[in-house]
């Protein structure tokens, strides 16, 4: 399958006052043409800082060395100018807590219109049958785009957004925590309103979520992240069904039924490890409950290429799962 987005041996460190920050990890990750992939990890593990290094944003402190390249070209050192180009037209962003991002106070139409005018010269009746038809697509009655954000609620707002990012019909959309402030049936709604809108318009999409059980729903293939590592990769069946990392397993594990009330759940004890040093072995170690001597010593085997987990695990066989 031809690669859409290949990105290969990033790292992305940011200098601060108190030192820098190590935050992604020679991370190799790609989307297929059609693909839905998603990414999963931690708050803090590095999520946002990867979609936003390959759309270029969030750049004033930060260092990245590896290679990204789109539909076979190389971004990470293009011009500013053609990467805005490259940004909404070609690869559509539903940033973090973008159902805030939209202007309250500005009409949904004049925000649409404003996208399409930044890319194209269509005229204004195309302008406003485009806006009607993708707002139509994420069930938004056409007849409010006069309303303002304000207006609508935080499900609804998801939906616009949702929308905007699909307007110009991109290649690619990021979807970062997209369902991260709604409740659990909007959260439903809103993830296979994803997958349908992905599909209908033969896009590819990035989603990327903390939440292994909700986003997995609709991907193809899946990595997980543990402190700026890719720790497991695999299709959708083999991380629900045969995760290897202790990380996964412990991610599944702490899965919360669906539909039910917010219960407290048990989540993974111990924190992430501090961003502002270098390991030189297991980023995952002191919370893995699969240790072994070998750990101690041995920085694990790095996921790229045909590397699937980042784990003494998967190739040590005396020590395997059950
Ligand atoms: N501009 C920056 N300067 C310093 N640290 C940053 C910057 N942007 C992100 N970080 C740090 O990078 C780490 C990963 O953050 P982020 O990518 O937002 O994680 P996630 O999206 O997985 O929650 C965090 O420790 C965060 O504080
Ligand atoms: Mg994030």
């Amino acid at each position: 399958m031809m690669s859409l987005l290949d990105v290969k041996g990033l790292n992305v460190d940011f200098s601060t006052k108190e030192g820098m920050h190590y935050v992604l990890k020679n991370v190799d990750f790609n989307i297929g043409k059609g693909e839905i992939v998603g990414l999963i990890g931690e708050s803090g593990s590095g999520k946002s800082t990867l979609a936003m290094t390959v759309l270029d944003i969030n750049s004033h402190n930060r260092h990245m060395s590896g290679n990204i390249s789109f539909m076979g070209e190389r971004i990470d050192s293009i011009k500013k100018e053609k990467m805005r180009q490259v940004r909404g037209k070609s690869i559509g962003f539903v940033p973090q807590s973008s159902m805030n991002a939209l202007n309250p106070l500005v009409k949904i139409k004049s925000q649409f219109f404003e996208t399409i005018k930044a890319h194209t010269n269509m005229s204004r009746e195309d302008m406003l049958s485009l806006t009607e038809k993708s707002l139509e697509m994420v069930g938004i009655n056409p007849s409010r785009m006069n309303s303002c954000p304000y207006e609508f609620s935080g499900g609804q707002r998801q939906r616009i957004m949702i929308a905007l990012s699909m307007l110009l019909s991109p290649e690619l959309i990021i979807a970062d925590e997209p369902t991260t402030a709604l409740d659990a049936t909007v959260q439903l709604k809103i993830i296979e309103l994803l997958k349908d809108v992905v599909k209908q318009k033969h896009t590819s999409m990035l989603v990327i979520s903390h939440d292994l059980h909700t986003i997995s729903r609709i991907c193809d293939r899946i990595y997980i992240m543990y402190a700026g590592k890719i720790v497991e990769t695999g299709t959708r069946d083999e991380i629900l069904n045969n995760p290897v990392h202790p990380y996964t397993r412990k991610l599944l594990a702490s899965r919360l039924p669906l539909m039910c009330e917010p219960v407290r759940v048990k989540g993974i004890s111990g924190t992430p490890p501090s961003t502002l040093k270098k390991y030189e072995v297991c980023e995952f170690m002191e919370r893995c409950d699969r240790v072994s001597e070998i750990c101690r010593t041995v920085r694990p085997p790095e996921c790229t290429g045909s590397v699937k987990v980042a784990c003494h695990l998967e190739s040590n066989s005396e020590c395997h799962l059950e």
